[in-house]
């Protein structure tokens, strides 16, 4: 499997884009020390300092157009586990895919998928991850709520050996995924949610606004909330702001 590296991009997931246009295979990885460009969820900015990890992954997996968005909780299953594992803090998942350490974000996932024909030609799967930047350093829109791994553990962490333990990691569950066990992975997202049992906010795409407590979510990753006035909510997309 191919690796590129390069020292600075627009964005990995544009670079990842490019390659699977020319028939990149299923596993290639684009990493960048800087990116001038990264863009994040709901066409958002994404600050890429050097220091941080910033890759995208492409996909070929053989699923209807329906199913990609279950990649972006397989993708936050491996980060998860990965850095609680090699870290031992406090991770978890904020729905539906920043990973969080306490209550502040570490890293953020863009997935795109490229259809065709009602088929998927291509998934890239982009990972931000803050390791050894300066949150302090964000302009202030990006620094509310974010933290860093070097902020959080007071060193630097060794980040070619993360990326590699996040791949190895990456690549166990996505097999399980194609192997039909996105219901254990569910179930694994689950347990690192901090979602389910907090009453949020979700900011739909055209401004509408829904509260309500979060109390699980359905076997195709959508959340369910309990409005106020006790009905259920099916949530398929938005911001959501975790309120208490
Ligand atoms: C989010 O809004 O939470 C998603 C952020 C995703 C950022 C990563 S960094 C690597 C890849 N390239 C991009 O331009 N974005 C993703």
């Amino acid at each position: 499997r191919e690796i590129y590296c390069f020292d600075e991009v627009d964005s990995t997931n544009i670079i990842a884009k490019e390659l699977a246009e020319d028939d990149a295979s299923e596993g290639t990885v684009v990493i960048a020390k800087t990116q001038t460009r990264g863009r994040g969820r709901r066409g958002k900015k994404w600050i890429s300092p050097r220091g941080g990890i910033w890759m995208s992954i492409i996909l070929r997996p053989e699923i209807p157009p329906a199913k990609a968005p279950h990649l972006t909780l397989v993708t936050g299953v491996a980060v998860a586990k990965t850095l609680k594992r090699e870290f031992g803090l406090d991770v978890g998942i904020k729905w539906p895919n920043d990973i969080l350490i306490g209550d502040k974000k570490v890293c953020g996932i863009l997935t795109e998928a490229h259809a065709r024909f009602n088929t998927i030609e291509y998934i890239v799967v982009g990972i931000g991850i803050d390791t050894n930047v300066d949150v302090d350093l964000f302009p202030e829109e990006f620094r509310e709520g974010a933290t860093s791994l070097k902020r959080e553990l007071g060193v630097d962490v060794d980040s070619v050996d993360l990326i590699r333990k996040l791949l190895v990691e990456f690549e166990k569950v996505y097999e399980d995924f194609k192997r039909g066990r996105f219901p254990e992975i569910l179930n694994e997202w689950r347990r690192f949610s901090k979602t389910i049992g907090s009453y949020v906010e979700i900011r739909k795409q055209l401004g509408e606004i829904v509260r309500g407590e979060a109390v699980g979510v359905n076997s195709e990753g959508a959340l369910i909330l309990e409005l106020d006035n006790g009905k259920l909510r099916k949530i398929v997309s938005g911001e959501c702001i975790h309120l208490g």
